[in-house]
């Protein structure tokens, strides 16, 4: 059984996340999507609440679980039987904050974890949950970036009732 975990922040899951989550789902057996639980950060959502869209989201895909963690991401793979960290790579400006991150990840695990990268496809290559939320405070379109029902709870966040969103996207967040 080949397990892998593709832990993050989430805050909120983005298209880009998505296309990540399929595609390693289609690679290994079973695939743990992991919401780390900083308590240094204070984010937009709630632990429960990602794990929550994390939940909807994938619900159409039977080998991927949701869950979170906090502490080292090497000790609650290892708890869990994971061998392999799915991270995803945009562009060349993610590469050595992930390489460092991997290699550090490497060392503590005794070489036992690895991390494998998938490329995001380039029509997601731009986005990034920080953009979303910074978009979204201001009233803008979000809605190529997240799915609908994240679209409207992140603009719920920010007291947005009316985004700024062009006619022919604005027909799928009706409702
Ligand atoms: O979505 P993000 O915020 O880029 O995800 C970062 C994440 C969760 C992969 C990383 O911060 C992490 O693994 N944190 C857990 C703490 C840890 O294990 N640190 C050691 C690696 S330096």
């Amino acid at each position: 059984m080949k397990r892998a975990v593709y832990p993050g922040s989430f805050d909120p899951m983005t298209y880009g996340h998505l296309d990540i989550i399929r595609r390693a789902a289609d690679i290994f057996d079973e695939l743990t999507v992991s919401v780390l639980n900083n308590k240094e950060k204070t984010p937009l959502f709630s632990v429960s609440e990602r794990v929550k869209i994390l939940e909807e989201a994938t619900k159409d895909m039977p080998n991927v679980r949701i869950d979170s963690f906090s502490g080292l991401l090497i000790n609650y793979a290892r708890e869990n039987n994971m061998h392999v960290i799915v991270r995803g790579l945009r562009a060349i400006t993610d590469f050595e904050y992930e390489l460092q991150i991997a290699q550090t990840n490497r060392i503590l695990s005794c070489e036992q974890v690895d991390t494998m990268f998938l490329t995001t496809s380039l029509e997601y290559a731009y986005l990034s949950s920080s953009s979303v939320k910074e978009i979204a405070s201001f009233g803008g379109d979000i809605s190529r970036c997240v799915p609908e029902f994240v679209a409207r709870k992140t603009y719920g966040k920010y007291g947005v009732s009316k985004p700024d969103i062009p006619p022919h996207a604005a027909e799928g967040l009706k409702g």
